[in-house]
């Protein structure tokens, strides 16, 4: 899986840093080209002649330097690589990509980077647990970096708990794993594609909200499928408990209204997908103070406002409307019938009618899928199954309107 793979990797200044000449050794052992960045503060742990002689390859070091920047410079430093891994990847390298710092090389390239990028976190387990490196963990993981570790156990500085770098071993069954998942020449390639995902909170007040039981399980797998594909995908998701799929740039927003706005900010995309619930009704003016049950009164009464329609603005844009639009439809009864109804009402190309008869949240479904060609009904199926079958689906159709 490593032949031939190019492997940008930063050297950012932590203890950890030891464990990068044998890394190196191990990647390039199973015919990995490896190209290091080494931070100042990386010098300290780890020799530049070192990182060189086992890499086989000049160190990269200094932003400002001339020969540095005409060998390679810190744009193609990216371009040249498959992937590019962080390790260690400090609680400050951390903060100044969650930030967009870019203040030396490794920084720079980081920023510039058009790659799929992987940390390895190693840092005191304070430092690791503080608000502001989860917080910054978060924002990274929801740009679709994928995070390889911590780990528990001793910490160099004497202390117990999270913050080890991932082993070796850990870190280069990662980088395998990315490459045996990853479909560089995938069918969607070069696509980009929108999926939305689980339900909308729509405030009442600071501390109540309207929902549904959407569980974002269907719209994930989608997500996750189409860029196991090739595409660039955006995940524009409500609140659910599904971890964030890897290589998918992830917007975490509440409200309809929210999910509107982050799908528009996404801009021109080649596919969309609308799997999210979303509330046709928001409260009409949500109250900015908790409400008050006073004893005798009657309860309040919530007005509702109309939502607006996400699949229906998408499908009926004038301009930069995505090339395909697929809505999803969960009905009760007269599945197909419906489906096809919406399908016309909202002016996308292809409805998944689901049953829904059964309840939200399964991990099963099954769906008919309606085109303007008539309607195909598939077997119950995981909700994985079925997004892999779409995913391929959308692809073929892709392809044949290229
Ligand atoms: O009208 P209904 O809610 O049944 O339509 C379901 C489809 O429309 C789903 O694809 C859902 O994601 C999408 N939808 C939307 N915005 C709304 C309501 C539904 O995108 N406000």
């Amino acid at each position: 899986m490593l032949e031939n793979r190019h492997i940008l990797l930063i050297v950012s200044g932590g203890i950890a840093a030891v464990k990068v000449p044998d890394l190196i050794r191990r990647l390039r052992e199973r015919g990995a080209m490896v190209r290091c960045i080494l931070t100042k503060a990386g010098e300290q742990f780890v020799t530049p002649m070192s990182l060189a002689a086992l890499s086989g390859e000049k160190v990269f070091q200094d932003l400002f330097s001339l020969t540095d920047e005409n060998d390679m410079g810190h744009i193609n430093l990216s371009r040249e690589a498959d992937i590019i891994l962080v390790a260690p990847a400090t609680a400050n390298i951390m903060a100044k990509m969650a930030y967009g710092i870019a203040d030396d090389l490794a920084t720079t390239a980081l920023l510039a980077a058009d790659k799929t990028v992987m940390i390895a976190p190693s840092m005191n387990v304070m430092m690791w647990n503080h608000a502001a490196t989860q917080s910054n963990l978060k924002t990274l993981q929801d740009r679709g970096i994928e995070v390889v570790g911590p780990g528990a156990g001793d910490l160099a500085c004497g202390e117990i708990g999270d913050g080890r770098m991932a082993e070796v071993a850990g870190l280069v069954s990662a980088l395998s794993t990315f490459f045996q998942t990853r479909k560089e020449s995938g069918p969607l390639s070069g696509c980009s594609a929108l999926v939305t995902s689980g339900p909308t909170h729509e405030p009442i007040d600071p501390v109540r909200y309207i929902a549904n039981r959407s569980s974002g399980k269907q719209g994930h797998a989608i997500a996750a499928a189409l860029a196991r594909l090739g595409a660039k995908v955006t995940l524009v998701t409500g609140p659910t408990q599904e971890p964030n799929p890897s290589g998918v740039t992830v917007v975490a927003v509440e409200t309809a209204q929210q999910m509107l706005g982050a799908c528009i900010a996404t801009k021109q995309t080649d596919v969309a997908v609308c799997a999210a619930a979303v509330s046709d009704w928001r409260v009409a003016q949500a109250s900015d103070a908790k409400l008050k049950k006073v004893s005798g009164d009657p309860p309040p009464a919530l007005r509702l406002k109309e939502n607006p329609d996400i699949l229906a603005t998408l499908s009926q844009a004038k301009t930069n409307r995505p090339r395909l639009v697929v809505g999803f439809a969960a009905e009760t009864e007269n599945v197909i019938k419906n489906g096809t109804a919406k399908r016309a009402k909202k002016g996308c190309d292809w409805i998944v009618a689901n049953d829904v008869s059964a309840g939200f949240g399964a991990d099963t479904n099954t769906v008919h899928v309606i085109t303007g060609q008539g309607s195909d009904s598939w077997p119950t199926l995981s909700k994985k199954a079925v997004a892999e079958l779409l995913a391929l689906q959308i692809a073929r159709h892709i392809k044949q309107t290229l």
